[in-house]
């Protein structure tokens, strides 16, 4: 079994996306291990998305992830990885096919309502940046 994080981001949060997302997730047979509602500083922002310093978009998307309260989650499941991403939909939502998450949902690259991680390494550095090993089910 595979674990990944997925953040519902402050607009996916503020439009009233958690429950749906949430839902698709269990319906796929996906198990939520993991849910916690947040609002992140600014360190910890720079930290979950330190693959991206210095990059001309940083700036205005640590503004966006730190602007309200996100959802975090640790969804768990065969290959949970390629299967969030997969529902998720491509990172820019113009591309992001119909019935994907994105797809449905968004239009802009900068707030297009979910994050997913993109392995399982990546998924393990940030499991552990937002929950404890007690926050998450056996
Ligand atoms: P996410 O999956 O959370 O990972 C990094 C985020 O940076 C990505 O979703 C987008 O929201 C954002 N992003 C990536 N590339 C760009 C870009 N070129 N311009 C603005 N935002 C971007």
């Amino acid at each position: 079994m595979e674990e990944t994080l997925v953040l519902v981001k402050p607009d996916g949060v503020a439009r009233g996306l958690t429950g749906e997302i949430i839902a698709r997730f269990e319906r796929r047979g996906l198990q939520i291990a993991g849910l916690k509602m947040l609002r992140l500083s600014r360190a910890q922002a720079e930290k979950h998305y330190e693959e991206h310093t210095g990059k001309p978009f940083f700036a205005g998307l640590v503004d966006f992830i730190t602007s309200g309260p996100l959802v975090a989650m640790v969804v768990r499941g065969e290959s949970a990885v390629k299967v969030v991403r997969s529902m998720m939909g491509a990172t820019n939502p113009v591309e992001a096919a119909p019935g994907t998450i994105r797809g449905e949902f968004a239009l802009a690259m900068s707030r297009n309502v979910i994050h997913g991680s993109d392995s399982v390494q990546s998924a393990k550095r940030e499991i552990s940046l937002f929950f404890g090993e007690h926050e998450v089910l056996k």
